[in-house]
């Protein structure tokens, strides 16, 4: 999961200004393109969304090689992880020319604020929805949620997971809901926890940002524990991460022949969430649920139905037309009855997996401040900058 932190930068105007107080010299650019490059810095100050951090790295890289030329700072200690990212993008630059930074940089804001200009748009024609990263609706007795963030492969964000909470909560406590469902949006069902999330550092340091993830993650998790109604999955593609393990607390999980289920704890440095430590094993088994969860073992949806991860997996091109039928069907059963069985199916296990959610988090505040597990996100971002560059 997940650590807090991303402040809801697209509710604050003036991100990009704290952005640039921050991240800028105060350096006046001397190139062939200084008109316009003036222009972008201004337009830059007034984007209204967060363009995410890999773009905000990208933006610093060009601004510096702009004003100040190639990079010729000494490169940040390991301590300094921030630092270190800002370096390493603007070292990528190598020795391209200062009016070729420019003239990058000027393309780069053009397109932030081409696309929010068209975002905008769009969001007029829908009118205000009640959640920013969700699409949810509620008819015919199904609460169904929609995770919303398809140009990051729906990876959940500290405002997501506060969402999803709510929706939650709202779905529980609605007497109209019969059954509540989740997918995605996109190609994806989900990348898991953003990872951008452990990037904004607070002024309390690493270990508040930790605690409060953890804090976050518990209630999060919670949620689906303590869910009353009949919950549903409906993985429309590729699922990572928490998205995948709290499918163990669902009580039904319909996947495209598409999907794929993948557990990369390790490989980040972390450790399983999501009540998985438990839940996996007794589904699937000690060494198959190792695979996934310390081996890093990405499976199929058939896979994922061997080991009973999954109920049902469907072809991809009816997945939709099936997957509303059989969610339809199912909200037409007695309510009351759903709920009675449910109750008996799952309280048995109700104490036991809130402790050892809560253990899962105790171990997680631990690794987000590892080395190991700041190394591997710092790779991620590093890679996605390098690629772009
Ligand atoms: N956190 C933050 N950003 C993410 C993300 C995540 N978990 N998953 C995807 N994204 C972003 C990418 O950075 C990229 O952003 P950009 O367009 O601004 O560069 C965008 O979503 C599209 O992803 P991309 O990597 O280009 O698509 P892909 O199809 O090549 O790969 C994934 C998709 C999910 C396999 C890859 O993005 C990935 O490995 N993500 C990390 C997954 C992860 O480790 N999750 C945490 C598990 S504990």
């Amino acid at each position: 999961m997940a650590a807090p932190i991303l402040r809801k930068f697209s509710r604050t105007r003036g991100f990009i200004s704290r952005f640039q107080r921050n991240f800028h010299l105060t350096v006046q650019a001397m190139g062939a393109y200084d008109a316009e490059f003036n222009n972008a810095k201004e337009r830059l100050n007034n984007l209204k969304e967060d363009p995410g951090n890999v773009v905000k790295l990208q933006i610093y890289a060009l601004f510096k090689q702009a004003t100040v030329g190639k990079c010729n700072a000494p490169k940040p200690g390991m301590l300094d992880v921030v630092g270190k990212y800002k370096w390493n993008a603007w070292n990528d630059l190598g020795d391209i020319s200062q009016d070729e930074a420019q003239k990058q940089y000027i393309e780069l804001v053009d397109s932030l604020a081409g696309a929010e200009s068209a975002a905008s748009a769009g969001a007029e024609a829908t009118g205000d929805q009640k959640f920013e990263t969700l699409a949810v609706s509620n008819a015919g007795g199904i609460y169904s949620i929609t995770l919303n963030r398809p140009n990051k492969k729906n990876a959940i964000t500290v405002q997501m997971y506060e969402e999803m909470i709510s929706a939650l909560k709202e779905a529980a406590e609605d007497s109209t809901v019969v059954i509540a469902t989740f997918t995605g949006a996109g190609d994806f069902y989900c990348s898991g926890n953003d990872l951008s999330n452990f990037m904004n550092i607070p002024p309390e340091g690493i270990e508040g940002m930790a605690i409060k993830g953890g804090e976050l993650l518990e209630r999060f998790v919670a949620a689906f524990i303590d869910f009353p109604k009949p919950l549903i999955g409906l993985v429309n593609g590729p699922a990572v991460g928490v998205s995948v393990t709290v499918l163990g607390l669902f009580d039904a999980v319909y996947a495209s022949d598409r999907a794929t289920f993948h557990t990369p704890f390790s490989q980040l440095g972390q450790s399983p969430e999501g009540c998985s430590s438990y839940v996996f094993p007794k589904l699937m088994g000690a060494a198959k649920a190792s695979e996934m969860l310390l081996f890093n073992k990405k499976i199929s949806a058939a896979e994922a139905f061997n080991r009973n991860l999954v109920t049902q997996v469907i072809p991809d091109d009816v997945f939709v037309k099936e997957t509303t039928a059989k969610v339809q069907a199912i909200a037409q059963l007695p309510k009351e009855s759903m709920s009675f069985s449910k109750v008996l199916i799952r309280d048995g296990e109700r104490e036991k997996l809130h402790k050892v959610n809560k253990e899962e988090c105790r171990v997680l505040v631990g690794r987000w401040q590892s080395n190991e597990c700041m190394t591997a996100i710092m790779n991620f971002f590093q890679q996605k900058s390098s690629s772009k560059l």
